[in-house]
């Protein structure tokens, strides 16, 4: 099995959202679901995920692999009592935001074949180098935010730009200089109004290449974000998952957004302050009811990814081109 398919990227544009939080708490979740997990700590230099675990130590982390003290990743996988769950603890080396590109390659191998049902990535906020090239490797994310209007523009900038990211990769693995130029049109809408949207895009890139710009849509059908809208306080709060999938709809023609919500639960600071995880701390408050959704979605996505991944291979084994 493609162990890529195991990764899950927790990921937002703005720090204090509650990324590490719902990754602390998810990742036991899915423990006691009976899920081998590792959670690993990747908001390099800003590392608190063992905290919120509720680890005091960290007798290893991240930093014994990146300044090469150890072979394998699997080497500083801190076990902890919250049954099959491993973490990775952050490094605490200056330079470690900022390893040599090689050495985050290696980083990025040693995750992808880590020996586990899932690896739940806590990154760092924005789009840096290291959240995208650590995203990259996930099969899902989960985009975190709040339900406050500046933070949904930035969720909705955020998966724009990996749209566009995306649909430039895609055009230069064609090959296809006139739709990459598109594309840099595209880009600069405020100039280009009738690019502004992903449908008007398309509908010229029909015109240049029709058949390049049917895979393109093709694999841009094939997102499908899941926004997590976290501290929900008050029933109008709810309204911004509509927001939020309107503009997805609107302007970028994503119809396959998941939106989830967890609701703000004075609990989560008391645990905090127990440095106790709230799943253990208060296992039926709100929080822990939302993150429970959030786990099962989790798994019945992955499910369907491995399923639709199992079909694929037998195709390319079984079926002669003409049927596929
Ligand atoms: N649903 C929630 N209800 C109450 N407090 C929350 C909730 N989610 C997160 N918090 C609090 O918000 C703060 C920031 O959370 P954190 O997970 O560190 O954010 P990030 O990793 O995005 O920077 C923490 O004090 C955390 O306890
Ligand atoms: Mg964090």
């Amino acid at each position: 099995m493609d162990k890529r398919r195991n990764i899950t990227a927790i990921l937002g544009p703005k720090g204090g959202v509650g990324k590490s939080t719902i990754s602390a708490n998810l990742a036991i979740a899915l423990s006691g679901m009976g899920k081998k997990v590792v959670a690993v700590d990747l908001d390099l230099g800003a590392s608190n995920l063992h905290a919120i675990l509720g680890i005091k130590a960290t007798p290893k982390s991240l930093s014994d692999f990146t300044q090469n003290r150890v072979e394998t990743l699997d080497e500083v996988i801190l076990r902890t009592p919250l049954g099959d769950l491993g973490i990775i603890c952050g490094g605490d080396d200056p330079g470690i935001a900022n390893m040599p590109y090689q050495r985050k390659v290696k980083l990025i191998q040693h995750l992808s074949s880590l020996n586990c049902d899932l690896v739940l990535l806590d990154l760092a906020p924005g789009a840096s180098h290291n959240v995208v090239d650590f995203s990259i490797i996930a099969q899902q994310s989960l985009l975190v935010t709040t339900a406050e209007v500046p933070s949904l523009l930035n969720v909705y900038s955020f998966i724009k730009s990996a749209v566009f990211r995306r649909l430039t990769f895609f055009f230069k693995q064609k090959r296809s200089t006139q739709l990459l130029e598109l594309l840099n049109r595209a880009m600069e809408s405020e100039n280009h109004s009738h690019l502004k949207t992903v449908d008007g895009f398309f509908q010229e890139a029909c015109l240049l290449d029709p058949s390049i710009s049917d895979s393109a849509k093709r694999m841009l059908a094939r997102l499908r974000p899941i926004v997590v809208i976290n501290r929900l306080r008050t029933e109008n709060d709810i309204k911004a998952g509509e927001v939020i999938k309107k503009l997805l709809k609107e302007y970028l023609s994503i119809d396959t957004a998941v939106i989830m919500t967890i609701r703000d639960d004075d609990a989560v600071g008391k645990a905090l302050a127990r440095l106790r995880p709230i799943m253990i701390d208060s296992p039926d408050c709100p929080f822990c009811q939302d993150i429970r959704k959030i786990a099962f979605m989790l798994c019945r996505r992955q499910q369907e990814l491995s399923t639709r991944a199992c079909i694929v291979k037998y195709k390319r084994k079984h079926m002669p081109a003409a049927l596929k």
